[in-house]
């Protein structure tokens, strides 16, 4: 009988590759990202399906401003156009969704956009998708220590209290589990300042794939080499205790 596979609580997604996706096919890059969207759509429904409790993409990074221009705008307006036209059926499929980032560099437009969208959402039970937009891994570690900071000026906790617990649950996605699994797409072994704090113990996993040639079978392969890793979490193997 073989071994049921253990689907990981909380997946992590740098969805990297759209451009050279593109230049692949001698199109704008912009093209890239609207195939990658295609993907996106087709892993949130299979995430789903896989009752992965959380799933957190990577969309635009703190450092991605320094795009041109016409890129930086064309991945906007396409992230308008999706939260637009999915979040009815994301609502409609018990999708909790949820942004992590600095949206307040965002027009108004869109931060209302983004606060209607979790508002409509907030109750229901299935998938937490998180879109990672306007976000860094340093971000969000310096604004759980400004939190933290004040609470400390204001004497609402000493600087004793000031506790690994506590300044976890400031970060981003403190209410969810732990990150299990990080997949990055596109080819390149780096973080690029996505999750930093929240991934001290997750399971790396890298692909060359480029993300809008990812689907459900390199979805299943990525969780697949998941169940093959050992977690220790700084302790030892499980046989290692019988010793
Ligand atoms: C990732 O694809 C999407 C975003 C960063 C928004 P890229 O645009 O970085 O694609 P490559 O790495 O240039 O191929
Ligand atoms: C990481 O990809 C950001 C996102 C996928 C949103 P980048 O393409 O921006 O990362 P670098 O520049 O290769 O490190
Ligand atoms: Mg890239």
């Amino acid at each position: 009988m073989t071994q049921e596979r253990y689907i990981p609580s909380h997946v992590a997604i740098i969805m990297d590759g759209n451009g050279r996706w593109a230049q692949e096919r001698n199109q704008m890059r912009v093209s890239g990202h609207r195939a990658g969207l295609k993907t996106v759509r087709k892993i949130v429904t299979y995430a789903a399906t896989l009752k992965i409790k959380v799933l957190t993409l990577y969309a635009f990074s703190s450092e991605n401003w320094k795009r041109p221009a016409n890129e930086v705008s064309a991945l906007i307006s396409l992230f308008i156009y999706a939260l637009n036209r999915e979040i009815k059926s994301l609502n409609k499929n018990n999708v909790r969704l949820n942004i992590i980032g600095d949206i307040s560099r965002f027009s108004e437009h869109l931060q209302n956009m983004i606060i209607n969208a979790q508002n409509l959402t907030k109750n229901n039970s299935g998938l937490v998708l998180n879109i990672a937009a306007n976000y860094g891994g340093r971000w969000d570690i310096l604004q759980s220590a400004k939190k933290m900071a004040m609470q400390v000026a204001t004497g609402e906790i000493t600087l004793d209290e000031m506790t690994e617990g506590r300044f976890a649950s400031a970060m981003c996605m403190s209410e969810f589990p732990e990150v299990d699994l990080v997949i990055r797409t596109g080819g390149e072994y780096r973080i690029s300042n996505f999750l930093l704090w929240q991934i001290a113990y997750s399971e790396l996993y890298f692909t060359d794939t480029l993300w809008p040639d990812f689907n459900q079978n390199l979805f299943d392969e990525a969780i697949n080499v998941f169940n093959t890793r050992e977690r220790r979490f700084g302790g030892l193997h499980n046989k290692e205790h019988l010793c």
